[in-house]
C-alpha cells in the first residue's frame, strides 16, 4: 500500500489506524508493507516514530502494543515530490526492493491522500512508470477521495484524465458514507426482509427526508469550505449516495457493478431541476453568530478563519427532488444538510401515507390526530431503526397515542468497525468495488447539482447570514416542506426544534 501525502492528517488520523485494525485482525497478508511518500526528508525509522506519536491517539484504549509494533515494522518511507517524474523511478525501484526482499506479490494499492488537484498528475506519472500495468495476475489499484470535481465539467475532466492512465476497474473512489455500516444496512433492511420491500413505494410512502445535520462549524477548514459550500461538500456525494441506496431497485446479484448500475439508474431517474424550479425547490443558508443548546456562543461563519468577511458561501442547503419511476412517482425526497445546527445526526425518514382511519372517525379524532406511520433509519449517532405507530392508550375511552418500535445496534452487535476506513481498504485489497463510486455515478450526481449551482451563482444572495448558529437553518428550509403540507421530523435528541 503506497500512500501519497503520507505526512498529512488523513494518514495519521484514519489510514494508519485502519491499517492497524486490519493487521490486528489478520486481514492483510503476512507479507504486507505500507510505503509512505511525502516531501518530508524522513527515513523509515523517523516516519515510524512520527506515526507512533501521531496515530496512537486515534486508536485509543484498544491499542494492543504488540500488534501496533508489528504493524509499524511494515511501514516504510520514501521522501519525494510527487510532481517530480524522477520520483516515480525511485518509487518503482523501492517497490521492487520491498516486494523482492519479502517475497511479496507485486499487488499495489496507491492511496492518493493528497489534494484532488494532484490526482491526475500522480496517476499519469504512475502510468508512465509502468506501475499501473496489471499483468501476470497482479493487480494495481488507486484510491481517491472526494471532492471529485466541483461541477459536472470538472468531474468529467477528472474522470477522463484518470481513464487515460488506467481502467475504470482500477479506480476506487471513496465516499466515506458508503463505508458506514448503517448506510450499508439499508440494503439489508430493504432486500433481506420480505415485509419491508412490498410497502417501499409510492402506494404507501408519502415522502422521504434525508438529513445530515452537523452541530460543528467549519473547524479550521475555511479555505476549502469557502470555495465549496454545503451543497458541493455534501449533496452530490454523501446525500445522493444515501438517496440512491434508499431509492434503488433491487439488483439481481450482490455483484459490485450490478448494484452500482441500479444506484446510477435511480440518480438518472431524478428529474433535473429547471432554472425556475431551482428557485422553488432549493434553499441555501449561512449561519451568523448564535448560541448552542449548551450555552456556548458561536461566531458567525464569516468570522471563521480563512473565510471571506462578506462570504456568500452557503453552510446550509436543502433540496426537493422527484424521481421519475413507477416506484417513486409523486413521492418527494427532501434533502437537507447544514453546519452549526442544533444537533449532529444523520437520518432517513420514511413517512408513510395517512390511513383512512374510518373506524375512529366518529369517536374522537380528526385525521391529523392519528399521525401517519414513520420509519426512521438512524444512520448516526444512536444507530438503529425506529418505527412509530399508533396504539390505543389503555383506558375506557378510545384514545390513540404514538409509540415506537426501536432497534438499536448496541443491543445486538458489538463488532462495529472502528474507523470505517478499514472496511474500504480491505474491500479495495480484495477487489470488491461495491462500496466505491463509479465514474458514471459521480457524473450523474453532478448533473443534478449543476443547475442549482448555476442559478445560485447567477443570483447572489442578499440576506446572508440568514440563520443563527444553533438553530435549524433559514425559515425557507421549513417552508420548503410547509408549502407541501409537511414538516421536517423534529430531532428527538436535540432538545429544540426552533428556527
Ligand atoms: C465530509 C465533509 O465529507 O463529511 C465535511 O467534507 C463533513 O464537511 C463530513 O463534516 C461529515 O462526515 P460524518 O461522517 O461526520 O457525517
Amino acid at each position: 500500500m503506497v500512500i501519497f501525502g503520507a505526512g498529512g492528517d488523513l494518514t495519521r488520523r484514519k489510514l494508519i489506524p485502519a491499517v492497524y485494525y486490519l493487521c490486528r485482525d489478520r486481514l492483510v497478508p503476512e507479507q504486507f508493507a505500507v510505503l509512505g511518500v511525502d516531501r518530508r526528508e524522513l527515513d523509515d525509522e523517523a516516519f515510524r516514530e512520527r506515526l507512533d506519536g501521531g496515530s496512537r491517539e486515534f486508536i485509543g484504549a484498544e491499542l494492543d502494543t504488540a500488534n501496533w509494533q508489528r504493524m509499524l515494522q511494515c511501514v516504510h518511507f520514501l521522501p519525494g515530490d510527487f510532481t517530480d517524474p524522477d520520483m516515480y523511478q525511485r518509487l518503482a525501484g523501492r517497490l521492487a526492493e520491498l516486494t523482492e526482499a519479502d517475497g511479496m506479490a507485486p499487488n499495489f494499492l496507491f492511496y492518493l491522500a493528497t489534494p484532488p488537484r494532484f490526482f491526475a498528475g500522480i496517476s499519469t506519472q504512475l502510468d508512465r512508470a509502468g506501475l499501473l500495468e496489471e499483468s501476470g495476475g497482479n493487480w494495481r489499484r488507486v484510491i481517491i477521495e472526494k471532492p471529485f470535481g466541483n461541477d459536472l465539467q470538472s468531474a468529467r475532466d477528472m474522470n477522463r484524465q484518470l481513464h487515460e492512465a488506467m481502467d475504470e476497474h482500477q479506480i476506487y473512489r471513496i465516499d466515506h458514507y458508503l463505508g458506514k455500516e448503517t448506510v450499508q444496512n439499508i440494503l439489508a433492511f430493504r432486500f433481506a426482509n420480505s415485509t419491508i420491500e412490498p410497502i417501499w413505494n409510492r402506494q404507501y410512502i408519502d415522502h422521504v427526508q434525508i438529513t445530515v445535520s452537523e452541530s460543528i462549524g467549519v473547524e479550521g477548514r475555511g479555505s476549502y469550505y469557502d470555495q465549496s459550500g454545503a451543497l458541493r461538500d455534501m449533496i452530490p456525494n454523501h446525500l445522493l449516495a444515501v438517496l440512491s441506496i434508499v431509492a434503488m431497485e433491487p439488483s439481481n446479484s450482490f455483484n459490485a457493478d450490478a448494484i452500482r448500475d441500479e444506484q446510477t439508474k435511480v440518480l438518472r431517474a431524478i428529474q433535473p431541476l429547471s432554472h425556475d424550479e431551482v428557485l422553488t425547490s432549493s434553499v441555501r443558508g449561512q449561519y451568523g453568530p448564535g448560541i448552542l443548546a449548551d450555552g456556548t456562543r458561536v461566531p458567525g461563519y464569516r468570522e471563521e478563519s480563512e473565510v471571506a468577511a462578506d462570504s456568500k458561501t452557503e453552510t446550509y442547503a436543502a433540496l426537493k427532488l422527484m424521481i421519475d419511476s413507477w416506484r417513486w412517482a409523486g413521492v418527494p425526497f427532501y434533502l437537507r444538510t447544514g453546519k452549526s445546527l442544533p444537533g449532529r445526526f444523520t437520518e432517513v425518514v420514511i413517512q408513510y401515507k395517512h390511513g383512512p382511519n374510518i373506524m375512529f372517525r366518529d369517536s374522537l379524532l380528526k385525521r391529523e390526530d392519528v399521525p401517519p406511520n414513520t420509519l426512521v433509519l438512524r444512520l448516526q449517532p444512536n444507530e438503529g431503526i425506529g418505527m412509530n405507530f399508533n396504539a390505543k392508550v389503555p383506558g375506557h375511552s378510545t384514545h390513540l397515542g404514538t409509540v415506537q418500535m426501536n432497534f438499536r445496534y448496541d443491543d445486538y452487535f458489538d463488532n462495529a468497525p472502528t474507523t470505517g476506513y478499514e472496511t474500504l481498504l480491505h474491500d479495495c485489497m480484495t477487489g470488491d468495488a461495491t462500496l466505491f463510486k463509479r465514474a458514471d455515478n459521480i457524473e450523474a450526481g453532478w448533473e443534478l447539482v449543476d443547475p442549482v449551482l448555476e442559478v445560485w451563482s447567477a443570483l447572489p444572495v442578499r440576506d446572508f447570514p440568514n440563520y443563527a448558529a444553533g438553530t435549524w437553518g433559514p425559515t425557507a428550509g421549513e417552508q420548503l416542506l410547509k408549502r407541501d403540507g409537511r414538516e421536517w421530523r423534529a430531532c428527538e435528541a436535540c432538545h429544540t426544534n426552533v428556527t
